[in-house]
């Protein structure tokens, strides 16, 4: 099989990341870190230092957030027109479309993933996540209020203003997906913004420093300061410069920074875990069905908030599913990002390797029986089986816990009532996602109702979509991202009323 990219490309990419270490984007410059230390990056499908990357820590965070403090506060980029500004973010989708073979080469060396989903995933998702928030750039109206409640005659109305810096935290298992998942709303409602990558893939964001130099955005509206989470990301949640911080990652981190914030009261957004149902019933279309969950717990080997972690098969098909499952899973080829025809890279690294299993282990301890997968591929990197787990029950760790692996709890229900199956899918401290096959659509939609989920998905599958909303119920998080609550959660309300 012929590679989707030109092996010049690679080469070349290769030797620039060896070169020299890749440098911090603050104020529209690149530098070493304040310290000069560097962290290395590894390459998870053969645990090869291939990158060297300034560690931030406190000192470039402080600078990186009085740039754009300063960016924010002199107006260069909060008071251009709105249609300025999406001008530009346009712009910056145009240039990632046309690096997207560079960046998704440097996406799959970082993360593992496989090209395709680097390029088509990560990359595209990027340039549409852009270009849907460059065009609510402007549409950011606030709302008249008429009639007010007492007497007297008032003109009120609100503004949506944008709440000012922002800083970002991500992590690394869509590494430039999430960068932009924040960076597109947050620039297009004029805020300006502090990012502070996964430790773990760095360089796709500092990739698209580069571009965002060359879009034209200005010096300070967007910096990118790679760091370690308890160095550059803990300075970051507690500037007090920093007005709002959004972040995905885990819920631990996540209690931490509501802690942390609990004395400035900046804002925060989470997106956190999930422990996602999919639900099938006997008269579902199996041949999409099937592929689709399997999809969904394999797919970026598991490491997705939204992943369909727990399935629920009707009895009667409670076999032919997992058997369908277990073939896809038995067929899927797992290896390097970067050779041809690889489905499925290896975890992100040895810590993740090593989490998840440990819970295929725990939920071994516990009775669960493995259908298929539950090892470790013997080569070089972070690779392992995908895994169907049977036998597992709602108190096991391997149901209740976050994986973030491609371990896939399965359970079967019977001819139960609709609010007994919404329970048993419901029985999980997280609420991310969820789906639904079925052919009957008034199951379809009174269990969507009853679901305790961010997101419902019936009959089908895919990637996120930049206008829907996407955020957890329960420890799922705080907020939303994409679409209008995406944008506004960018916004301070203000009220302003005359009296007339
Ligand atoms: P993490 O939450 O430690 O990392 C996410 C981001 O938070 C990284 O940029 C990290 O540097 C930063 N961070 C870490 N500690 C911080 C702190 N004290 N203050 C501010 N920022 C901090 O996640 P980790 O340890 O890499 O993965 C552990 C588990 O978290 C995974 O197994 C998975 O269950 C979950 N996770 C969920 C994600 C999601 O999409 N919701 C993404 C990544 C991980
Ligand atoms: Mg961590």
């Amino acid at each position: 099989m012929n590679a989707p990219f030109s092996a010049a490309s690679l080469d070349r990419i290769r030797s620039e990341l060896k070169a020299s270490p890749r440098l911090l984007y603050i104020d529209g410059d690149f530098r070493p870190a304040v310290s000069g230390e560097t962290l290395a990056v590894i390459n998870p499908a053969t645990e090869e230092v291939f990158a060297e990357v300034a560690a931030g820590s406190g000192a470039d965070i402080d600078l990186a957030v009085r740039a754009a403090r300063r960016a924010f506060d002199d107006g260069r980029w909060s008071a251009q027109p709105p249609a300025q500004r999406a001008r530009m973010l346009l712009k910056l989708a145009d240039l990632i479309e046309a690096h997207a073979e560079e960046l998704a080469l440097v996406e799959s060396l970082d993360n593992g993933m496989p090209f395709m989903v680097a390029k088509f995933g990560g990359v595209m998702g990027a340039a549409a996540q852009l270009r849907y928030f460059a065009g609510s750039a402007s549409n950011l109206n606030g709302e008249t209020i008429q009639p007010a409640t007492w007497p007297g005659e008032w003109h009120a109305f609100t503004l949506r203003e944008p709440v000012g810096v922002v800083g970002a935290i991500t992590p690394w298992n869509f590494p430039l997906a999430m960068a932009v998942a924040k960076l597109a709303p947050a620039l297009a409602a004029g805020c300006t913004v502090v990012l502070k990558p996964a430790e773990q893939t760095p360089l796709s964001a500092l990739k698209l420093a580069e571009l965002i130099a060359a879009a034209g955005i200005p010096a300070g509206a967007v910096n990118i300061v790679p760091g370690l989470g308890a160095a550059a990301g803990a300075a970051l949640v507690d500037h007090p410069m920093v007005d709002k911080i959004s972040f995905t990652g885990s819920t631990a981190v996540g209690q931490a920074i509501v802690r942390a914030v609990s004395t400035t009261l900046k804002r925060v957004a989470l997106e956190l875990g999930g422990k996602s149902p999919t639900i099938i019933f006997p008269d579902a279309d199996l041949d999409k069905a099937i592929p689709a969950a399997a999809m969904s717990i394999f797919g970026n080997c598991g490491q997705v908030c939204a992943a369909g972690s727990r399935l629920f098969a009707h009895q009667s098909i409670f076999d032919q599913v997992c058997e369908g499952i277990a073939e896809r899973a038995r067929s899927l080829r797992v290896g390097e990002g970067l050779e041809p025809g690889t489905e499925i890279g290896p975890v992100v690294s040895r810590k993740q390797f090593d989490r998840v299993m440990g819970y295929i282990d725990s939920g071994a301890e516990e009775g669960a029986a493995v259908i298929v997968g539950g090892k470790r591929i013997e080569r070089s990197g972070y690779f392992i089986q995908p895994t169907v787990l049977s036998g597992t029950t709602a108190a096991m760790r391997v149901t209740r816990e976050e994986i973030f692996g491609p371990v896939l709890c399965a359970m079967s229900f019977g001819d139960e009532d609709i609010n007994v199956l919404a329970a048993k899918a419901n029985d999980s401290d997280y609420g991310l996602s969820s789906s639904i096959w079925t052919r009957d659509i008034s199951v379809a939609h009174r269990l969507a109702r009853r679901l305790k989920a961010g997101s419902v998905r019936i009959n089908g599958s895919g990637p996120p979509d930049p206008a829907m909303p996407l955020g957890g119920y329960k420890m799922s998080g705080w907020g939303r991202e994409n679409g209008r609550p995406g944008l506004e959660a960018y916004t301070e309300i203000k009220c302003i009323s005359v009296a007339l």
